[in-house]
């Protein structure tokens, strides 16, 4: 692994953060909209307050939550963990929402954030696996979870479908990978 940077602080997002969050997220969903699910003109006009529940605060069996890396008073990186609720599934949880700002890629904060987000998970009771699906046009993003441990499942072919324009559609495949915690 290259160095880690030790300028960066790597904490969970609390109430208060989340219109730093809301802002870095739909930056992300601007700058990478292959890379995620849901879409800008959707998302841009939710409320800040909105993203509460993915804090996961209240939850006493733990597995849900999100992840900042802040450089100084700046939100420069976020990781989320949202953990299955129905009965059967309550082992697994899906991590999400990684990102990290395009000023402060190749400094070691992706591997920070994985690795913070693994340690936490680790500490949720009874959680077991964390599963992840990764667009495979997100080459640094695949090698860093690889890095961490995860282990490549299958692709889904064409999960994403953009539409630029009249007659202009790009699709983009979605690799599935897990982590045995
Ligand atoms: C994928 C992403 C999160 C990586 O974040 P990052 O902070 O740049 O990650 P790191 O710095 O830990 O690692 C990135 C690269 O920099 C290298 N690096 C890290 N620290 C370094 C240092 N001090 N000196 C030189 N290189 C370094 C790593 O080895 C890695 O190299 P690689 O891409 O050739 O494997 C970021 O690029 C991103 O937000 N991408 C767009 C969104 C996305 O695809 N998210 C995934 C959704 S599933």
């Amino acid at each position: 692994m290259a160095g880690t940077d030790q300028s960066v602080r790597i904490a969970r997002i609390a109430p208060a953060d989340l219109s730093a969050y809301k802002g870095l997220r739909d930056e992300a969903l601007r700058l990478y909209p292959d890379a995620f699910d849901a879409d800008i003109e959707s998302e841009q006009a939710r409320p800040p307050e909105s993203y509460l529940g993915r804090l996961g605060l209240g939850e006493t069996l733990g597995g849900t939550f999100l992840l900042g890396a802040w450089d100084g008073r700046e939100l420069v990186g976020m990781i989320g963990l949202e953990r299955q609720t129905q009965h059967k599934l309550r082992h697994g949880a899906e991590l999400n929402s990684m990102m990290v700002h395009p000023r402060h890629t190749g400094r070691g904060i992706g591997i920070l954030l994985i690795q913070a987000a693994i340690q936490e998970a680790r500490q949720a009771i009874g959680l077991e696996q964390v599963v992840l699906r990764v667009s495979t046009s997100s080459a640094s993003a695949i090698r860093l979870y690889e890095r961490a441990g995860f282990q490549s499942c299958g692709v889904v072919p064409h999960a994403i479908k953009l539409i630029d324009g009249p007659g202009q559609v790009r699709y983009f495949d979605k690799l599935t990978m897990t982590l045995i915690l």
